[in-house]
């Protein structure tokens, strides 16, 4: 049990002022309270989300695609992540930030790993970091827990291995379930403070909740998972094309500035825009 106060409470969550801690997340598996996380890669989206009541931000290397317009997450580095953690430290008072560690920065070796999760709490601020994989990154997590790094394991579909798992696929079904759910049991004896899982059945998604006693935050994990993660510009519309079954659009972000941008270029044509009350 924690000894401190909790962030949560009857007062609306944004008022709270306390710094949302991994104690406190746990305390949550505990209490049974679910809880949401988002990604945030800039100070507009993550001052928001805090305000809206979002405990937990994830400044994800889906930057790669979300912010820097790659294909997929492979190719964003370190120093292309490290300002945007900045940018989501330096607007927030109480989330719990996590900076994911990118494709090609941790899976070396430990000191490799060490150094790059070090960057981002020194240079950026990071509270936690988020590695993917399975037990072969355990020796990672181990040496980050017990520097005092606090770590999130990301396991099911892991977007960095996407060659290897021959693409976007739903992972866990029948036999391989149980490989799940020990390498979640082993991030937790090394030390992980939570687990990532995406992408595998809900069932799986439920018994790997149930076999730690650290919080587990799914994304198509089904809801038996103790928190749920999507990433931001899914969650609010502004994404198009094909989206993944996981996804809900909670608004239509990209019509409202769709609609904004077009009308703004209309006024400036027509002359209308600046107007008296706009000019000195
Ligand atoms: O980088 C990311 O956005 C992620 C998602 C699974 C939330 O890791």
């Amino acid at each position: 049990m924690s000894d401190q106060p909790s962030p949560y409470g009857s007062a609306p969550r944004a008022q709270q002022a306390t710094r949302v801690r991994i104690s406190h997340l746990k305390q949550m598996k505990v209490d049974g309270q679910k809880w949401a996380m988002l990604t945030a890669y800039d100070m507009y989206s993550a001052a928001i989300f805090e305000e809206a009541g979002i405990p937990v931000l994830l400044v994800g290397d889906s930057a790669g695609n979300n912010v820097y317009g790659n294909e997929n997450t492979l190719s964003v580095t370190v120093d292309e992540l490290i300002p945007l953690v900045r940018a989501v430290t330096r607007s927030t008072q109480r989330a719990l930030v996590i900076a994911d560690l990118p494709f090609g920065a941790y899976q070396a070796s430990v000191e490799q790993c060490f150094n790059t999760a070090v960057r981002f709490m020194k240079e950026a601020g990071a509270h936690a970091v988020k590695l993917e994989g399975g037990i072969e990154v355990l020796p990672q997590v181990e040496k980050l827990a017990s520097s005092g790094i606090p770590v999130m394991a990301h396991i099911g579909f892991t977007p960095q291995l996407e060659h290897q798992l021959g693409g976007y696929r739903v992972q866990g079904r029948g036999e391989d379930a149980q490989r799940l759910i020990d390498s979640a049991k082993a991030f937790e004896a090394v030390g992980a403070f939570a687990i990532l899982i995406e992408m595998v059945p809900g069932d799986v998604g439920g018994a790997i909740t149930a076999a730690v006693s650290i919080p587990t935050v799914g994304i198509g994990a089904g809801n038996q998972c103790d928190a749920q993660v999507l990433v931001w510009q899914d969650m609010a519309g502004l994404r198009t094309g094909r989206l993944p079954r996981f996804v809900k659009q909670y608004a239509d972000l990209r019509s409202i500035l769709h609609t904004a941008a077009r009308d703004f270029a209309g006024e400036v044509e027509a002359g209308t825009f600046p107007g008296p009350e706009h000019t000195f």
